[in-house]
């Protein structure tokens, strides 16, 4: 059958087009679209991953649960994308920052050290990330956590989605 295939290829060709158009009217390159697709990927995995829980929704060390350690506040972090990815892989020993790697320890080492007993956790994580988790999770902390200051409306309405009217003060 013929038309289905023209059909198709030219429903193909405008979805392109409208995803391009979009991009260009947004001010933004494909490879922009790419980071914003792997920023929110990142707010999910900081969402379902309960980091949220010690470090506050919005990372400034206002935790969620009271019981939870206290998170360091992320929005001060000087960490490069590197120490970011090992800290969240690997937790930070002896605090309350368990590790999220499925990996940390028992295949890849740690902080320089090879694959060994883990230590201690002070607090297990609610579950694990996966390597593509992790890296998303950096993208959004540097893209929307890491030297931010005050938390903006728009950045709790970006955090909240379509739930920003219950979450976040119109007034800010
Ligand atoms: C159970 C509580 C807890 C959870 C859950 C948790 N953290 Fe942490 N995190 C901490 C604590 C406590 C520290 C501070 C450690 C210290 O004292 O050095 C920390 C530190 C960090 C740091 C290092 C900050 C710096 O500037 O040195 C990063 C990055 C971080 N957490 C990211 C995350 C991410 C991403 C998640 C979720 C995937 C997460 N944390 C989940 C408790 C938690």
């Amino acid at each position: 059958m013929k038309l289905p295939a023209i059909v198709s290829k030219t429903w193909c060709a405008s979805s392109a087009i409208v995803t391009v158009t979009a991009a260009i009217l947004a001010g933004a390159s494909p490879s922009d679209a790419q980071d914003a697709a792997k920023v929110k990927a990142g707010l999910e995995a900081w969402k379902t991953a309960g980091c949220a829980e010690c470090h506050g929704a919005f990372a400034d060390g206002e935790k969620q649960r009271d019981e939870a350690p206290t998170g360091a506040n992320l929005r001060q972090a000087r960490l490069d994308d590197a120490a970011l990815t090992e800290t969240i892989r690997c937790g930070r020993p002896g605090t309350g920052m368990p590790s999220f790697g499925a990996d940390a320890y028992t295949q890849r080492g740690c902080y320089g050290k090879p694959a060994g007993p883990a230590p201690d956790a002070l607090y297990p994580a609610a579950r694990t990330l996966s390597a593509a988790e992790l890296e998303a999770v950096v993208v959004y902390l540097r893209a929307r956590v890491i030297g931010k200051r005050d938390v903006t409306r728009e950045e709790c309405v970006f955090y909240y989605g379509d739930a920003a009217d219950s979450f976040c003060d119109p007034a800010l």
